[in-house]
């Protein structure tokens, strides 16, 4: 692997110390950084290089892998630097420029993890001062831009520096060996894809349940709101990865080429359609592990008057000839019962029922795959039941991932910084793909903010409101774990 330079915006903030740099130390301790690459934290405060240090090994001991002790955070210590500069304002870029200087041959990363607001005003400088060599690389922190407008401003504004092929827009949820898995279970075996469609699935459930409230971070999430913090990315990259038609290879191309169809074909939510298919609530007091919790809005740094939504589910429906009349139901909470991550496909029933009976078995087909709390897959189907003449009854066929191949997932941080080193774009967003999530999710926030601007409540500890079961009960189904 050839040796890179990597350019930290943010390099004293908080996902830079909890998450980037202890999962390049790990890379490191893997033998997978090259020796004569560096890591450069930018940020305004005046630090020295010592100062740095110090920093980076606490936070490496605190949440990194063992000791940052001499023999292995050494060799560590002397990849990094820190060099003070303010995006605000390009005169002080000439130290990183500095920094930098000789070193064209070597990859060159810039990653901005600072808020998107500061994007422009980093690329800018950067773009001037020409120390973007040709195959540099520049990683986008999410969430990017809070609307289509605001993100499409962004996006022009670093398009004036990279070209697409060297922005990597990140999302650390797509860098989890779970998410990927069921792009192996689809396309790795030919036993799903012939059902993969109208006419054998009739419904599909993603859910992503959160335990934890607003908390310290709680003004932040006050901002986006779970319909642009979780839907616009994570449940929305999961409806990619179960509804996008086969790529013709697993290069990064042809793979995004297919994932952009599946938010261009989603049908716009508009209208009355955001109300009926829509329902957006806040937690107020209940419980968690047995002790009360309080509501979000008496949440550290949560204006008491927010209407800011903590959970949505939602119907969403795909116009392609696979998915007509296949429905989509998401639901993402924050303060839920359990933290549960799933994408549930339910099939049909078989065509003709020869068991006896009126009916048969509704729907006894069902495949679960589990994403959290573990990676796991669960087939249901109908067995005989033993010592019956023909007794049919439901059971799981269950794959547990880290038992079967006795080894821990890698941690998403470390794989999506190893691909950025290695110019993997498969597991990065594209701009088109930016552009038609949020064209899909801003009709959403238009209609609420229209009809519905104060959102009702859900207790802390719940499965959520009841016009969530309802959503999903119209429809003659329910979520999972509600059967
Ligand atoms: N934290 C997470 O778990 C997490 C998870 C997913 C995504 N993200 C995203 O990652 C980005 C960073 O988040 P964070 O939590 O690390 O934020 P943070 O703790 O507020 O850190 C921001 C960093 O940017 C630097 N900075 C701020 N203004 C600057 C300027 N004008 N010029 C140069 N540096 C500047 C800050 O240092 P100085 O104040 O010294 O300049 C600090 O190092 C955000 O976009 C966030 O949404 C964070």
């Amino acid at each position: 692997m050839q040796a890179f330079d990597l350019v930290l915006f943010g390099g004293t903030g908080d996902l830079a110390m909890r998450k980037l740099l202890p999962a390049l130390f790990r890379r490191h301790l893997a033998g997978q950084i090259p020796a004569d690459s560096r890591v450069l934290g930018v940020a305004r405060g005046a630090l020295s290089r010592e100062a740095y240090l110090a920093r980076v090994e606490q936070s490496c001991r605190q949440f990194g892998e063992g000791a940052f002790d001499a023999t292995r955070g050494a060799s560590f210590a002397s990849l990094l630097h820190y060099v003070s500069a303010d995006a605000r304002q390009p005169d002080s870029f000439g130290a990183v420029q500095a920094v930098l200087a000789g070193r064209e041959a070597v990859t060159r990363i810039f990653f901005l993890s600072t808020t998107s607001a500061r994007f422009a005003g980093i690329c800018d400088p950067i773009g001037r001062t020409g120390i973007a060599t040709p195959d540099s690389r520049v990683v986008l922190e999410k969430p990017l831009g809070q609307d289509l407008a605001s993100a499409g401003q962004i996006n022009a504004q670093v398009a004036t520096v990279f070209a697409e092929r060297q922005i990597y827009r990140i999302d650390h949820y797509l860098g989890k060996e779970a998410v990927q898995n069921p792009i192996a279970l689809r396309f790795g075996n030919l036993l799903f894809e012939p059902l993969w469609r109208r006419g054998s699935i009739r419904h599909v459930q993603i859910t992503v349940a959160e335990t934890l409230g607003g908390g310290s971070r709680g003004s932040l999430f006050d901002q986006t709101g779970a319909l642009r913090d979780m839907v616009q990315n994570h449940l929305l990259q999961l409806l990619c990865i179960i509804a996008r038609e086969p790529p013709t290879s697993n290069e990064a191309n042809a793979i995004r080429d297919e994932k952009l169809k599946v938010p261009r074909a989603l049908r716009p939510l508009t209208g009355a359609d955001v109300l009926a298919k829509t329902v957006r609530r806040q937690y107020r007091t209940g419980a968690a592990d047995g002790k009360p919790v309080i509501g979000y809005l008496q949440e550290a740094g949560v204006p008491a008057d927010t209407t800011t939504e903590t959970f949505v589910a939602l119907k969403a429906e795909i116009d392609t000839w696979r998915w007509a009349g296949v429905p989509f139901y998401l639901r993402t909470g924050k303060r839920l019962q359990e933290k549960v991550s799933e994408i549930v496909v339910t099939f049909d029933e078989v065509p003709h029922w020869i068991f006896g009976g009126a009916t048969g078995l509704p729907s006894p087909n069902r495949l679960r795959i589990g994403l959290q709390p573990c990676d796991s897959i669960t087939l249901t189907i109908l067995a005989k039941k033993p010592r019956e003449v023909m007794t049919l009854q439901a059971v799981d066929l269950s794959l547990y991932l880290a038992a079967s191949f006795k080894a821990q997932p890698l941690d998403a941080c470390e794989r999506l910084l190893m691909d950025v080193v290695k110019g993997n774009l498969t597991l990065f967003r594209r701009r088109h793909e930016f552009d038609a999530a949020w064209s899909w999710i801003d009709p959403i926030r238009e209609g609420w903010a229209r009809h519905d601007t104060d959102p009702k409540g859900y207790a802390a500890g719940s499965w959520g409101p009841a016009a969530s079961s309802a959503l999903i009960g119209r429809d003659g189904f329910a979520w999972n774990g509600e059967l």
